[in-house]
């Protein structure tokens, strides 16, 4: 079974190419891996898969239009053009219809979440966020001065329970909540959760930002719909990504939310003075929608993904049967609980002499908990990496354990 894309006039078969590797003299990635490593903790997509080829295709399409607003200031909310194309484009895979009014272009879910910190927030200001949540977001909200309550998550996501009974205690900014394939868990949040946590954010008026740049990444799982989709009149933000669906070099992702909160961000300093958030790149993926060659590409990640998933769940179960975890039904991640005794920052240390890395669990925690799991990543290696990488966690637990 082959781990790359399946040539085709739309996806790119890099299979005889020279695999791109990070470890270039001058650093232009963000990532820097040593030659040799493999990295779990990696969150991002390989250099290999990523859509040179589709690129070119959509800049020529776009730049041939010879309309020279293209390259000036764009509408604050972002290019009309560009969100109907987003709005279809969504739509047909939400099976439901998506308002190109209610969309708003960003630089991204990073850029999102920083903006709404400025906008909907104030330093000191209490937020909720799930335990565990993905790490940088926590650090976005250190950067504000935010105080971060936590709320329990269980298989299900977040806890409505502990959610309704944290807001008999505190009155907080927002709820940040990751609720299709979380990161770093990979757990989604059911449709009953999903209509109590709307009807608690319209009861308690409290604004939900609801991070969901995997929720076109799925499997083969039927999934109920963004969060924004419950919520006609509640203060619910969803937020999308291009990143883990086409490229995160091109900074380009989408909130989706009711007008007014929409108006509101459209309207706010940043996008008075510089105009839309990512004019000229959002031209470019209009093209890619409009020639229809976003989604071929989006289904052939999602088939070498899904491989990469299960040969990391084959290989675990193989090398690593004591680590529980579940298997990824979309996204990019395993989340594993390794046995009593065994504290992952520590085992990270070993694991490095061995060239393997991963996010040990305590960074997804407010809490410093978590010190039992970690967290790996399928996107980022091919499977025979994967494999590797695996066999190499077995030397290091076993060192780590003293069996060996
Ligand atoms: C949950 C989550 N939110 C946001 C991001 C970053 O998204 P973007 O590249 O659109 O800023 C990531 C990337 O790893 C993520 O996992």
């Amino acid at each position: 079974m082959s781990d790359t894309f399946s040539s085709s006039s739309v996806v790119p078969d890099l299979s005889g190419g020279k695999p791109w590797t990070s470890d270039a003299p001058v650093r232009s990635t963000q990532v820097a891996l040593p030659p040799g490593m493999v990295h779990f903790g990696i969150g991002q997509p390989d250099f290999n898969l990523l859509p040179l080829d589709l690129m070119r295709r959509a800049a020529e399409h776009r730049l041939a239009q010879g309309n020279p607003y293209l390259l000036n200031y764009g509408a604050e909310q972002g290019d009309g053009y560009f969100r109907q194309a987003l709005a279809s484009f969504l739509a047909a895979r939400y099976r439901q219809a998506v308002d190109a009014e209610r969309l708003l272009v960003t630089g991204g879910a990073s850029q999102a979440l920083d903006l709404i910190c400025t906008l909907f927030a104030r330093n000191g200001d209490v937020i909720f966020a799930e335990e565990p949540s993905y790490f940088l977001a926590l650090r976005i909200f250190a950067d504000h001065g935010l105080r971060v309550v936590s709320l329990p998550t269980d298989d299900e996501g977040l806890v409505i329970d502990a959610l309704e009974e944290a807001l008999t205690q505190h009155q907080p900014a927002f709820l940040y909540t990751i609720p299709t394939f979380q990161n770093p868990t990979g757990v989604t949040l059911p449709e009953s959760r999903r209509a109590r946590l709307a009807e608690l954010s319209r009861r308690h008026n409290l604004l939900v930002v609801a991070d969901e740049v995997y929720h076109l990444l799925d499997y083969g799982a039927a999934l109920p719909a963004p969060l924004a989709l419950y919520a006609d009149d509640a203060n619910i933000l969803s937020l999308g990504s291009f990143s883990k669906i086409l490229a995160p070099g091109l900074r380009l992702g989408w909130i989706h939310g009711t007008p007014a909160l929409v108006e509101k961000i459209a309207l706010c300093g940043l996008t008075d003075s510089g105009g839309s958030l990512n004019h000229f790149t959002s031209g470019l993926v209009r093209s890619l929608l409009e020639l229809d060659l976003l989604g071929p590409y989006v289904e052939g990640l999602k088939t070498v993904y899904a491989r990469r998933a299960q040969a990391l769940s084959a290989a675990l179960r193989r090398e690593l049967p004591e680590a529980s975890f579940d298997d990824a039904r979309g996204g990019f991640f395993l989340w594993l609980t390794l046995p009593e005794g065994v504290d992952t920052p520590d085992l990270l240390d070993m694991a490095q002499r061995y060239q393997v890395g991963f996010q040990p669990g305590v960074s997804f925690s407010s809490q410093g908990g978590m010190r039992r799991a970690m967290r790996l990543c399928f996107a980022f290696h091919d499977i025979p990496a994967l494999e590797l990488g695996v066999q190499r966690l077995r030397q290091a637990l076993d060192d780590y354990l003293g069996n060996r």
